[in-house]
């Protein structure tokens, strides 16, 4: 297949890894970055550009695509949906996935397990909000938080009701959730690929800390997962509409809860904790997918 990536750095490892597992399963690949792709559109026809040449005939496109760059992102892979391209993760369950609050509602009416959420605006409502959550310990958590930037554990209402003054304050979107302590600071990364869980690995935090991120100092390890978790991790990735992503879950006493539904996983973490073949289950998924919308009917 003539297959592209999406992505805003070729050096990446993710990067690499799907040029190589592409290049290596004898498809033509090339990375283009979303940014210097740029579109017309016309009730004849959609067409796109890339430094002056144009882009044309993908049979596939992989978007690995930033936070950053969500909406020229999203547009662009949307250009290549509407050219006629393949992708397993369209621009609309990218989108899904971005938006947090959508993705904990979505999720939450699809009958999956969540920490209890609240979110709210007014400062004058703070009291109530919280007491619609139940007791503290709380977690608050700032939209625009990523790798557990943003991400504050208030073991006391006092705590919990000054942060999310201060973050009110600073016109910040934030959720609040209970705190599930029985987790002890780990959660398990779960890779979907195809409605499969293809790899999963368990993030512990360092000592006293609560976060697990490998960016706050947490070990990653493989893992191998329950029944229950495995269901969850497929069903969150299927009520967002992504083929491929990273479904973060942790273990409570009621069952895995999700966090998280991440659209452009990371391939390092994962592999490296298990010595999987990530990135090869992602290309031969594609070119399945690709195979099968050809096939004459
Ligand atoms: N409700 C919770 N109860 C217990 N621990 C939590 C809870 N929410 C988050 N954590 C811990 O904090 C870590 C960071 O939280 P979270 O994954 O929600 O934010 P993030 O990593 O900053 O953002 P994102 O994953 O959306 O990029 C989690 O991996 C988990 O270990
Ligand atoms: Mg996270």
């Amino acid at each position: 297949m003539k297959l592209a990536i999406l992505s805003r750095n070729a050096t990446l490892y993710s990067t690499q890894r799907l040029v190589e597992a592409a290049r290596g399963r004898g498809h033509s690949v090339r990375v283009l970055d979303p940014l210097r792709c740029y579109l017309r559109i016309a009730p004849d026809g959609f067409q796109m550009h890339y430094r002056g040449r144009e882009l044309a005939d993908y049979d596939a496109v992989i978007p690995r695509i930033g936070a950053s760059v969500t909406f020229y992102g999203t547009a662009v892979l949307r250009q290549f949906e509407m050219m006629g391209s393949y992708t397993p993760n369209s621009s609309d369950a990218i989108l899904r996935a971005r938006d947090k609050l959508r993705a904990h509602q979505l999720l939450a009416k699809a009958g999956i397990g969540l920490p209890a959420t609240v979110f709210g605006d007014n400062p004058d409502d703070i009291a109530d909000l919280l007491r619609m959550l139940g007791p503290p310990p709380h977690v608050i958590k700032l939209n625009e938080g990523t790798q557990g930037n943003g991400v504050i554990l208030a073991e006391r209402l006092s705590a919990s009701r000054s942060v999310i003054e201060a973050f009110s304050g600073l016109y910040a979107n934030f959720l609040v959730q209970e705190f599930i302590g029985e987790a002890k600071g780990a959660d398990l990364r779960c890779f979907v690929v195809g409605g499969k869980v293809v790899a999963a690995m368990r993030r512990k935090a360092k000592k006293g800390e609560f976060r697990s991120n490998l960016h706050r100092g947490g070990s990653a390890s493989a893992v191998s997962l329950s029944q229950d978790e495995t269901e969850t991790a497929v069903r969150a990735a299927k009520a967002m509409g992504l083929n491929v992503a990273g479904v973060d879950l942790i273990r409570s006493r009621r069952g895995p809860l999700v966090l998280e539904v991440n659209s452009s996983p990371g391939l390092e973490g994962i592999e490296g904790a298990t010595g999987l073949d990530v990135a090869g289950a992602i290309i031969d998924y594609v070119a399945y997918r690709v195979k099968r919308q050809k096939a004459p009917r």
